[in-house]
């Protein structure tokens, strides 16, 4: 009789752990050769090695399995997987990555505030009535924000046209300066509004494509007004209810959640709430509905929220976050919308 092979991965993640536990990881481990070969990564810095950057990507690897293991324990709702992120270490991750900082200070603006007369659907899901582009990637940029400015205003345009648009990050990234964003080291959704807003337009994608740098002057083409923002509203903070009715009457709403967690940056699938989620929220993310589902026999409720790290991420680039509980991640933090 021979032990199943579930099993023995247990057994031999544990070893792994506890190798990695006492500081064993300069060795590279030689089974993971032709995964490290074919790991999608940027060229490695001049000053250091190769080696520095698979020791990350095993760490990470060895972290991933560990959490997957217990998730089939029963631990976790949601799952894992090795991505195009893996050879950064947490801080490189999140000085590159998550472009948000909490604004402590809003322009005055509408607050959109939950209504008790307002009865909304059990489930929303703006993808399926055709109001949300496919998923982007922001690459090696702190460009979220802009990603979610784009992904409430191409929902908007669709309501007004009828027609789906890929609206232009990198418009917002190189002419937005003055509002106070940031390019590729981050910037806020409420402030690329404003530009667009005070600009009378923006681009099309098409128009003036994503280049994932921020090096470059504003070429806005007046010729191509893709979009308009007449005002900005607010979802009153810190309130899922109020984002509940929002995402249900307005359609995609920006967001913004703690995506600082290797949970987080390494999600596959499932539902997701994390102890290492906090309330201070870093990355900027686009609300497209959300459902409920049954989860080992009870029912349980979910946002979705559409990112900007490639299909590769999550659900095919999508997270769904658990919803309704405690404000998960700070997703009803920072919440805004334009209208025209
Ligand atoms: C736009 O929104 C309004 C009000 O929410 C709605 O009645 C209308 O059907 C929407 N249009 C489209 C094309 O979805
Ligand atoms: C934006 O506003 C301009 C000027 O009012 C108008 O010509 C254009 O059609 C609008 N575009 C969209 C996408 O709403």
């Amino acid at each position: 009789m021979s032990l199943p092979s579930g099993l023995l991965g247990a057994m031999a993640l544990r070893l792994g752990l506890l190798l990695a536990l006492l500081g064993c990881t300069t060795a590279p481990d030689a089974a993971l050769e032709e995964a490290w070969e074919g790991h999608p990564r940027a060229p490695t810095p001049s000053h250091e090695t190769e080696a520095t950057r698979r020791e990350v990507w095993e760490k990470n690897l060895r972290r991933i399995q560990q959490h997957n293991w217990e998730e089939t324990q029963g631990q976790h709702t949601f799952r894992l997987a090795m991505n195009h992120y893996g050879d950064l270490t947490d801080e490189e991750f999140n000085q590159l990555l998550n472009g948000f900082t909490l604004l402590r200070q809003e322009k005055p603006a509408p607050l959109f505030q939950a209504s008790a007369a307002l009865k909304t659907p059990v489930e929303v899901d703006w993808r399926a009535k055709g109001y949300v582009t496919p998923v982007k990637n922001q690459g090696h940029c702190g460009s979220c924000w802009a990603f979610s400015a784009t992904g409430a205003l191409e929902g908007l345009v669709f309501n007004r046209t009828g027609k789906l648009t890929v609206l232009s990050e990198q418009n917002l990234i190189d002419c937005s300066r003055k509002l106070g964003n940031n390019g590729c080291h981050g910037g806020y959704m409420t402030r690329a509004f404003q530009y667009v807003h005070d600009n009378g337009g923006l681009n099309s994608e098409h128009v003036y494509p994503y280049t994932a740098t921020d090096t470059s002057s504003c070429r806005y083409d007046p010729q191509d007004r893709a979009a308009n923002c007449s005002a900005i509203w607010l979802v009153a903070q810190g309130s899922e209810a109020a984002l509940e009715q929002a995402v249900a009457t307005v359609g995609p709403v920006s967001v913004a959640v703690d995506a600082s967690s290797f949970q987080f940056r390494f999600y596959k699938s499932g539902i997701f709430s994390s102890v290492l989620c906090s309330q201070r929220v870093n990355h900027g993310m686009l609300a497209v509905g959300y459902g409920t589902s049954q989860e080992r026999g009870r029912s349980v409720s979910y946002w979705i929220l559409k990112n900007s790290w490639s299909e590769a991420w999550g659900e095919r680039g999508y997270i769904r976050l658990l919803k309704g509980a405690d404000n998960q991640c700070g997703v009803a933090n920072q919440a805004s919308f334009p209208v025209l």
